[in-house]
């Protein structure tokens, strides 16, 4: 009797070993430990085995029922290892990765650094100034007088605090125009060849304004600079920035900072000037330009009897909005993080 418990157990732990995967581990625990298995069928014998000889007889069975289980967890275990191994070697390299999310400018940087570029090839240099500014910076030193509503706080947000004796109280500058005077303090003698580019802010909030929005700024002051190097400027740029076939045309207008002062505008880019539906009269309106205003030369320091100059200064997202045809209905979704637009670009 012992000998065939023996013999039951050397197979049972040889089929245990042989076992491949869970299944085959599986059958053989049934094979041997199940309601009709060989080691239980055996156990049912011990009726058969002398009284004296039954306790050690169920010592014995109990042990092998032991090492058989033992044998089967620890075969259980290798088996799910491998078949973990084996999953883990089954990644195919060549399968596309999981991309991550990438980001990329904001559309007005993207444009702040285009009109850059088109600026620096004919010889302007990108400079920033403050946005924090004094009113001497903002209005003053551009020849606007006391009254002119740009000043009331309506318009322009104001800073609390001291006031400077000479130039005033301080404020967010609403145009990038305060640079010209700053350009001029910085250069000190012509010639002058800046482009600014800056956050402006005023008092104005809805659908095609936001609180905040950009310009760029252009002042070109030298010996015998006249309209007609304003014009050949404005016409670079309205072909590099909207395309070759567009012009740009001049009309009067009035700004305290120049003489004369303009307006500017872009042919229609449908009808390239002849009118239609979109733009009516075949022009678009882009921005201000002028002269600089002979009392603006003296405010920076500058002998207007020896030099003069030409400005000009548009807004960022108005010129963009231009050319990409963005048929946006509320100007201020730039500014409000919203990535199902922002990707869009
Ligand atoms: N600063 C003016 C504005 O904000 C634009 C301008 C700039 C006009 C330079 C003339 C010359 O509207």
């Amino acid at each position: 009797m012992e000998e065939d418990l023996i013999g039951i157990k050397n197979t049972a732990l040889s089929f245990i070993l042989e076992a491949e995967d869970l299944d085959n581990l599986e059958e053989t625990k049934l094979q041997f430990l199940g309601r009709s298995g060989k080691l239980t069928l055996a156990m049912k014998e011990i009726t058969k085995v002398p009284v004296e000889k039954r306790k050690e007889f169920g010592i014995l069975l109990n042990e092998i029922k032991q090492t058989i289980e033992d044998a089967i967890e620890t075969q259980k275990s290798k088996l799910k290892g491998q078949k973990l191994n084996r999953t883990v070697e089954k990644i195919d390299v060549t399968n596309p990765g999981i991309k991550p999310t990438l980001g990329h400018l904001h559309l007005v940087t993207q444009a702040i650094e285009e009109i850059t570029s088109i600026f620096e090839k004919i010889g302007f240099e990108k400079l920033r100034y403050p946005e924090v500014e004094w009113d001497w910076y903002a209005f003053e030193a551009l020849n606007f007088p006391d009254n002119h509503p740009a000043r009331d706080d309506w318009e322009t947000f104001f800073i609390k605090g001291k006031s400077d004796p000479k130039k005033g109280p301080m404020l967010l500058t609403p145009h990038t125009s305060s640079g010209q005077i700053r350009e001029m303090e910085r250069k000190q003698k012509p010639p002058i060849r800046m482009l600014n580019i800056a956050k402006c802010y005023r008092r104005q909030s809805d659908v095609s304004h936001s609180p905040m929005f950009h310009q760029f700024e252009g002042l070109v002051v030298d010996k015998d600079i006249s309209i007609t190097h304003l014009k050949g400027t404005l016409d670079y740029f309205v072909k590099s920035w909207f395309g070759e076939k567009r012009q740009s045309r001049i009309r009067p207008y009035h700004f305290q900072f120049t003489e004369p002062s303009f307006e500017v505008d872009v042919s229609c880019g449908v009808c390239l000037g002849k009118g239609c539906k979109l733009c009516k009269a075949g022009w678009l309106e882009m921005g201000g330009a002028g002269m600089v205003h002979p009392n603006v030369l003296k405010a920076g320091g500058i002998d207007p009897d020896k030099y003069t100059g030409f400005a000009f200064g548009w807004g960022v997202e108005r010129v963009l909005m231009m050319r990409e045809g963005l048929k946006i209905d509320d100007l201020r979704i730039l500014y409000s993080n919203n990535l199902e637009f922002l990707q869009q670009f």
